[in-house]
């Protein structure tokens, strides 16, 4: 197994230091909030707050599944734990595969839990794993590692296709196996994506088998195939041609939450991939997630350090708070109404998908179910 490991770390150092994201973008430039000069309240009555899994927590931010499995990634997660604690957002781990297969990796993912006892912690285990065995057992094992609040089921066939090990195995069995192991999971699964989005055909075969927490992960912020391309690169293997074809594979995040949402209106939505910055998050949520997730910038700054890490919290919520200020919105149920213009080729994409925009606005404002 020493290759799991290896693996592991080789994806924080490429994600770190190569050139692996933004090639396309989110589209969310082309969401606009509309200024209010007159916003009728001040700046510190805006509330971030809201609730995930139960829990209160202070802004609608969580750090998505990044990492874990060998001491040096349990020194990253230990510190993106600390300072997720301290400003009380959620955090995911990166795939606990390693651990369910080896003991001794498993520190590294529990220490999250150590250090943040209080705030909702995700689980993260991937689809590949139950098409190769993967069943009740392991799931639990992997939620009681973190005494985890859910757990992240990640779906990557973009990834597993370019990786030079990877399994790109992805028949509805596995998601049918997945529908009974939640059956009797101790906690909710969430389905995230890694980076490539989810579209509305996607997301219907989702809630027909009884899933709706859904990470759209979509593309515009990390690539995972531009990452499997530098490890293509590295080996020599020819696939890194056909890598760097499809590096800006995806659904744009902008365009994969207006879908998810529109296909199902009651589902809880977590805006993610690409998210740089705080008036992101408040488009994210305005365009109808329910919370926003970032991964790669957290990573980097968690590299610098954990005052690098909560500075970078700080100016996020800080920026979230403005747009909410200037959109007249004094807490995250107001957000979710404000006023939004959808321009250029976000349009495009949502006309052509036959997304029929005054249904959106009653579903996006929570005002009507339309399935
Ligand atoms: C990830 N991501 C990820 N997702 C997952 O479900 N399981 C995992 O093990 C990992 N591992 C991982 C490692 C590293 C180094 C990064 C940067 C990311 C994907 C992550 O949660 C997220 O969906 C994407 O990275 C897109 O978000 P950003 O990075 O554009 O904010």
């Amino acid at each position: 197994m020493p290759d799991i490991i290896s693996r592991k770390l080789e994806h924080v150092e490429i994600a770190s230091f190569e050139d692996i994201e933004g090639f396309t973008t989110t589209l969310l430039e082309d969401v606009r909030l509309v200024h209010q000069a007159f916003p009728g309240i001040s700046f510190d009555e805006v509330n971030t707050k809201t609730y995930f899994l139960k829990k209160e927590i202070n802004a609608p931010i969580m750090i998505t599944g990044m990492t874990g499995g060998k001491p040096e990634l349990g020194k990253i997660n230990k510190i993106i734990a600390e300072v997720a604690e301290k400003f009380r957002i959620p955090m995911g781990v990166g795939s606990q595969r390693i651990a369910i297969e080896r003991t001794d990796a498993r520190e590294s993912f529990s220490v999250v839990r150590k250090v943040a006892p209080t705030i909702p912690i995700v689980a993260n285990l991937g689809i590949p794993q139950i098409s190769k065995g993967y069943g009740l057992k392991e799931f639990e094992e992997a939620v009681q590692m973190l005494e985890a609040d859910a757990i992240a089921v990640h779906l990557n066939p973009a990834q597993e296709v370019f990786q030079p090990e990877g399994e790109p195995d992805y028949n509805f069995s596995a998601l049918e196996k997945l529908k009974d192991i939640s059956k009797f999971l101790s906690v909710p699964v969430i389905i995230k994506e890694t980076g490539t989005g989810i579209s509305m055909e996607t997301a219907r075969i989702l809630y027909k088998y009884g899933f709706k927490n859904i990470d759209v992960s979509g593309q515009g912020g990390t690539s995972w195939i531009a990452v499997e391309m530098v490890r293509d690169q590295r080996i020599g293997n020819w696939k890194a041609e056909s890598a760097k074809l499809f590096r800006d594979w995806g659904i744009p995040t902008g365009a994969s939450i207006v879908e998810v949402r529109y296909a199902l209106p009651d589902a809880f939505i977590i805006g993610s991939g690409g998210i740089r910055n705080g008036l992101e998050v408040a488009k994210v949520i305005s365009l109808g997630a329910d919370i926003a997730g970032m991964a790669l910038p957290v990573l980097k700054r968690a590299i610098e350090g954990k005052d690098s890490l909560e500075a970078f919290f700080n100016r996020v919520i800080f920026e979230l708070k403005v747009s909410m200020m200037l959109t007249g919105s004094k807490d995250i149920a107001n957000m979710k109404k404000a006023s939004i213009v959808i321009l250029g080729q976000l349009r495009q994409w949502l006309e052509y998908r036959g997304i029929d925009f005054s249904t959106y606005e009653k579903i996006r404002r929570r005002e009507f179910n339309h399935e």
